[in-house]
């Protein structure tokens, strides 16, 4: 697995001595961080320990701000759309084409699914979101690229059962960003369920922060993960998962991983 430029994969920002230094080097974040610090703890204790509730109690108030930083950090047009850019040209360069069938897990605001939209035929993008603000932003985003004849579906979830999706439908399934802010429970869950909807021969690419030292959680927003603890997930749930190597050469902090199903087994007429 070669080092990405882009990703610290050593750091722990859990730690008290990281976030001092992290403080005394950025001083003007600190009043930022107390708020979001604050804010989180009330979203927490209001959502009881439900994960999927408390995230969207966070997506809910982000969005309220700027729909742009809801999904990226960085309140910035120009950012929101090299993110998008670079997910949709990764994709076609794996041969994305317009006649596949594409499900987005955590669409977002479409910061890459309107260009995903625009590339496949009517009807072959489906979006879900637990966000339900952050899906009406998805709405806009569609009428601003006047893309109403692609007629895409968008859908809230509250788990990622999938069970309301039928079976080998979808040749590519995505979730770029979603599983850096999912607890592994979360995670686990949808690679229970993700196989059923895989067409034969399709694939599911997600992103995740990567650590190499030992996994954290921030403010339980953001989740990082060792590669093996991934692999063995999905492996747990019969798919096989492949470090993308080629996606570490982008200018992006998140790694990436790709899941299959099973391969067929030869003996087996
Ligand atoms: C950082 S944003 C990324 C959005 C989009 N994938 C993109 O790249 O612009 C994460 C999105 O995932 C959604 N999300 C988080 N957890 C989710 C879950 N368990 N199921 C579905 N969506 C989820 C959030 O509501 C949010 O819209």
């Amino acid at each position: 697995m070669p080092p990405s430029p882009f990703s610290r994969s050593w750091t722990d920002r859990s730690r008290p001595g990281y976030k001092v230094r992290y403080a005394v080097r950025h001083p003007e974040r600190v009043v930022p961080y107390v708020r979001r610090a604050g804010r989180d703890l009330w979203l927490r204790l209001r959502s009881r320990g439900d994960h999927v509730a408390y995230y969207r109690g966070v997506m809910a108030s982000d969005t309220a701000r700027s729909p742009e930083a809801a999904v990226g950090g960085a309140p910035s047009r120009e950012r929101w759309l090299a993110i998008g850019r670079m997910q949709f040209d990764y994709l076609v360069g794996h041969g994305l084409r317009p006649e596949d069938r594409m499900l987005e897990i955590g669409c977002g605001n479409l910061r890459a699914g309107w260009r995903f939209i625009r590339h496949l035929e009517p009807g072959h993008y489906y979006g879900i979101d637990i966000s339900p603000d952050i899906l009406i932003e998805a709405k806009r985003t569609l009428v601003r690229y006047g893309l109403q004849d692609r007629m895409p579906y968008l859908t809230p979830v509250d788990d990622l059962t999938l069970d309301f999706l039928p079976d080998a439908h979808f040749t590519v399934v995505h979730a770029h960003s979603v599983f850096s802010h999912s607890p592994l429970e979360v995670i686990d869950e949808c690679l229970a369920h993700v196989g059923r909807v895989l067409a034969p021969g399709g694939f599911f690419d997600f992103t995740f922060d990567r650590t190499e030292g030992r996994e954290h959680q921030v403010l339980r927003e953001d989740f990082y993960y060792r590669t093996e603890t991934l692999v063995g997930l999905a492996r747990k749930h019969g798919l096989r998962a492949r470090f993308m190597d080629d996606w570490e050469l982008l200018p992006h902090g998140q790694s990436k991983l790709r899941v299959t199903g099973p391969e067929p087994d030869p003996a087996v007429p």
